[in-house]
């Protein structure tokens, strides 16, 4: 028999993923499944972005690329930034990873380990605490209030500091809440990171997804001296509908962004040739299909809010940001639907998804029981048609 390592044994499966997976079983058996459980947008990859990466096929870019990314999408990322907040970086300072989800593991395996604590605000998505528990590092979960739309004060963050702090992880907009940090919000939470030895992890991966008035902000940009400190985090996965090409990033100060190279260098040599390309064609080309994709997301926020506050026993903000619901459903705890016991967010999704074929996601994964998640990046259609399901259980 072969020993699993104690790392691998301690990393829990992602509980997004798992949900699908159960979702998709029971669609195998041919029931209708409303699956609300992935966040990932259903739109095609827009097709100008499909012929760059037909065209980089052709034209034989179908080798390695260097270990740090191409040139050409490392510079198309200092566009970026420099055109979407006036950040201005070098071509060094970035870093293109498979999925900003590898980004986030090259980040803290490059600036945290045993003996080091790094604090998340809570709720969380799902895989910060796993990914830094990877590394041997501890995490300190400071609980936020939905009354306060889940935003962390300066005052949480001042009590949460140790000797042993080393790294805040940011995410604003938020998954799984929604919630967006206004500017003013970010500067107080800088002010604090400023007075301490603290370093940032800034996943900025929602920062095109934002609603009504809120904007996005690019956290390294607040306060002079805060880049030093501020690894940012973003990628083309949710802003232009490329989940499957896995192409991520980190913009940061230079020594730690090797660091992170040297990391992935030994690990994936560097991300797919062909999607870096079609990466290059995303941020460099018309942003149009990014606004279209913005504003349907936006509609499917209001048609999600608007049911939710007509259902039965259930709290919830509108967010701002992101293509999630996540609501409280701890008054239907104690209940028992059509011999189902619902005693937890767990019990309560199983109940959903087998009486309901609603499929959506235990707030206990995102360190929030009490709650659960509903992705809303699905069609119209069939959020109407699981939301009628859902309605159906509640009462
Ligand atoms: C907050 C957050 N960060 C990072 C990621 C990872 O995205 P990618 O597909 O680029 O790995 C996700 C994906 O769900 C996410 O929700």
């Amino acid at each position: 028999m072969i020993a699993i390592s104690k790392m691998a044994a301690a990393v829990q499966p992602s509980a997004t993923l798992a949900a699908g997976a159960r979702a998709k079983a029971m669609k195998a058996q041919g029931i209708q499944v409303f699956d609300f459980s992935l966040g990932e947008p259903d739109f095609l990859t827009p097709k100008h972005i499909r012929d760059a990466a037909i065209e980089a096929m052709n034209r034989g870019d179908t080798h390695y690329t260097p270990a740090n990314g191409t040139a050409e999408l490392r510079a198309a990322v200092t566009r970026y930034y420099e055109r979407n907040y006036g950040y201005s970086v070098s071509p060094e300072q970035v870093l293109i990873s498979n999925g900003a989800k590898h980004s986030i593991h090259n980040a803290l395996a490059a600036t945290v380990g045993p003996g080091d604590e790094v604090i998340i605000p809570t709720p969380y998505w799902v895989s910060y605490s796993d990914l830094v528990q990877m590394t041997g590092a501890s995490y300190v979960l400071v609980p936020t209030r939905l009354e306060n739309h889940f935003k962390m004060s300066p005052e949480l963050l001042r009590a949460a500091l140790s000797p042993r702090s080393k790294l805040l992880m940011l995410n604003s907009p938020s998954n799984p809440t929604g919630s967006v940090y206004s500017r003013p919000e970010l500067e107080a939470l800088a002010d604090v990171i400023l007075d301490s030895n603290l370093a940032v992890l800034s996943d900025e991966i929602y920062e095109k997804l934002v609603y009504g008035s809120a904007k996005a902000t690019c956290f390294a940009t607040l306060r002079p001296g805060l880049a030093e400190r501020t690894i940012t985090i973003s990628g083309v996965s949710k802003s232009y509908a490329m989940t499957g090409w896995r192409i991520g990033w980190a913009v940061g100060p230079l020594p730690v962004i090797k660091a992170m190279g040297n990391v992935q260098s030994q690990e994936t040599s560097c991300a797919s040739s062909v999607s870096q390309a079609a990466a290059v064609a995303a941020l460099d080309g018309d942003q149009t299909c990014v606004e279209q994709m913005r504003r349907e997301f936006e509609a499917r926020r209001d048609l999600v809010f608007g049911r939710l506050a007509t259902m039965p026993g259930l709290k919830h903000f509108v967010p701002d940001g992101a293509f999630y619901a996540f609501f409280d459903v701890s008054s239907h705890f104690g209940r028992t639907i059509q011999g189902k016991a619902i005693t937890d967010s767990m019990s309560f999704c199983m109940a959903a998804l087998e009486l309901a074929h609603v499929n959506v996601v235990p707030g206990a994964a995102f360190g929030a029981e009490g709650f659960v998640r509903l992705s809303f990046a699905t069609s119209r259609e069939q959020l109407q048609g699981g939301l009628d399901r859902l309605e159906q259980f509640l009462r």
